[in-house]
């Protein structure tokens, strides 16, 4: 049976495992998903073990970078966010490096939440390597603008430099922020620790305003409560992002996309009770 893995480390908590199994179950396809605790001080040599059979690896932290420089070849996604999260061992032996990140997004937003992002104001808060995975796929979707607020402003402003070519894009620090937008993403890990980036509840329109935290837990996050409370008209947290970049690698392992609505439900349904 083609082998497949998630590298990670830690990895034990990961759910790619269960939305893979439910992904090759109802598209009959038959593969072996697990996880792999790769070495902190060797992933490139056991990523290269895993690729003498396996086809195809996920990729998490800490190793993302590497799996980029690892990679024979990139989608220029990949390229753009610098970091790989998918890897798939081809015909000839050469390793394609991939990222789904951006796309399991945009389709989580736009298919998922049924938000058109076309000449909408989009507000990234955060500017680390979330952020760099996404930038490419969400410019591709033709908002106004763009604007990636950072507590570090000038990793913002690289971020600009770098983007810029792909669409209108610009970088403001979190208190500069005050006119109410129409999308607002937390890609910050601030709310790993339930914290809230420091910005003004009027960027909010009421009844309008669409939130998004990139990070997903049993409970409300922290931003989503923050974006419930001053009104915004959704608060969607990040688990139908972890599906749709699942189910963009099995496109590109399998040539089939999986149904990701049942997925996403049984994920839920499975959070609630965990
Ligand atoms: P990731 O891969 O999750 O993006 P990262 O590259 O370490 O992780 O980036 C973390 C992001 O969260 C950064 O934008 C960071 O802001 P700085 O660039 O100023 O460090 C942001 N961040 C982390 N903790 C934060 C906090 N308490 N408040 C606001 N932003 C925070």
């Amino acid at each position: 049976m083609d082998a497949y893995v998630v590298f990670g480390n830690p990895i034990g908590h990961s759910k790619s495992p269960l939305i893979h199994r439910l992904f090759a179950e109802q598209t009959g396809q038959h593969l072996d998903y697990r996880t792999a605790l790769a070495p902190l001080d060797d992933f490139p040599a056991f990523a290269r073990a895993f690729f003498r059979a396996g086809r195809g690896a996920n990729v998490t932290v800490p190793f993302k970078e590497q799996a980029f420089a690892l990679a024979d070849s990139l989608t220029e996604r990949a390229r753009r966010a610098g970091a790989v999260n998918t890897l798939a061992r081809r015909d000839d032996g050469t390793l394609l490096g991939d990222n789904t990140d951006g796309a399991g997004l945009v389709r989580d937003l736009t298919v998922n939440c049924g938000l058109e992002l076309r000449g909408k104001r989009i507000l990234l808060l955060g500017a680390g390597g979330a952020v760099r995975g996404v930038l490419e796929p969400l410019l591709a979707e033709q908002p106004e603008v763009v604007v990636i607020a950072n507590r570090t402003v000038a990793k913002a402003e690289q971020l600009v430099h770098e983007f810029a070519d792909l669409g209108p894009v610009s970088a403001s620090g979190f208190d500069w922020l005050e006119e109410a937008v129409d999308v607002i993403i937390n890609a910050t890990s601030a709310s790993l620790s339930g914290e809230l980036p420091p910005i003004a509840p009027s960027l909010i329109a009421r009844d309008h305003t669409f939130c998004y935290d990139m990070m997903y837990a049993k409970a409300p996050t922290a931003f989503c409560h923050w974006a419930g409370e001053h009104g915004a008209v959704r608060a969607v947290d990040g688990l139908g992002m972890l599906v749709e970049q699942a189910a963009e690698a099995f496109l590109l392992w399998r040539g089939v996309r999986p149904d990701s609505a049942p997925v996403l439900a049984e994920m839920r349904r499975q959070l609630a009770m965990s």
